[in-house]
């Protein structure tokens, strides 16, 4: 178990705190793929699965699944709108996607129910990687990217008297930053998310000031 932990970090590129948006595929009477985000520590993956979806329901009759490392957007909304869409296959008691970069099987270690969610842990027991080179997807470094756009154009705004517009994009930025401290607590992401945000909010303050 320690090597394939080791193998999870060094060959997924998963860090410790970032949530990653993977595709779950669980099963009851047949394969079900649905988006949802983990997070990895200590060796295990934590999920929190809303008690009205059809991966919990799966989870409570068999309490494994795969969750499979994708790169596109386009797969997440094939996974949530158009199901039919994605290729799914099966290896031994585990079912995957055929276009997966790579998959993970997990079991359920331990359930904690909160009003209507339950947080999962789950351990690894599998990992299948393609040829292609895995990039788990986290919405941190989309959300860094908007903050530092958003961030390059307050000023100019702010010298051109486009207030209304350099508050806008003040207020994505406070948006993002409180996304960041959710998504990527205790990381690099936040702690380069609030430099932009400190720096975002001085700018604003200078505005008062004058
Ligand atoms: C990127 C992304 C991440 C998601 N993460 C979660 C999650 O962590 N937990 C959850 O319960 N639902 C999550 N959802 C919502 C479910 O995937 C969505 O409700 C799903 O279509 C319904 O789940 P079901 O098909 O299992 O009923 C996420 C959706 C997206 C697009």
């Amino acid at each position: 178990m320690v090597e394939l932990t080791l193998l999870v970090v060094a060959e997924l590129g998963f860090v410790e705190g970032v949530v990653y948006e993977v595709i779950a595929v669980s099963f009851s009477s047949k394969p079900h793929p649905a988006p949802i985000g983990v997070r990895f520590k200590d060796g295990l993956f934590e999920a929190t699965i809303y008690h009205d979806t059809a991966t919990y329901a799966n989870l409570k009759v068999h309490p494994m699944c795969t969750l499979n490392v994708v790169r596109s957007g386009l797969l997440f909304y094939d996974a949530v709108y158009m199901k039919h869409k994605l290729r799914v296959m099966r290896e031994g008691d585990y079912w995957f996607l055929a276009d997966a970069d790579a998959w993970l099987g997990v079991t359920v270690v331990e359930e904690s129910p909160d009003r209507g969610r339950s947080v999962f842990k789950f351990k690894p027991s599998m990992l299948h990687l393609s040829q292609v080179k895995p990039k788990p997807y986290t919405r941190a470094d989309g959300a860094l990217v908007e903050m530092l756009v958003h961030e390059s154009r307050i000023k100019p705004y702010i010298d051109s008297g486009l207030l209304v517009e350099a508050k806008r994009l003040y207020d994505l930025i406070v948006h993002y930053n409180e996304l960041m401290a959710r998504i990527a607590q205790n990381t690099e992401y936040q702690a380069y998310a609030k430099a932009i945000y400190e720096s975002a909010t001085r700018r604003m303050g200078e505005l008062k000031g004058g």
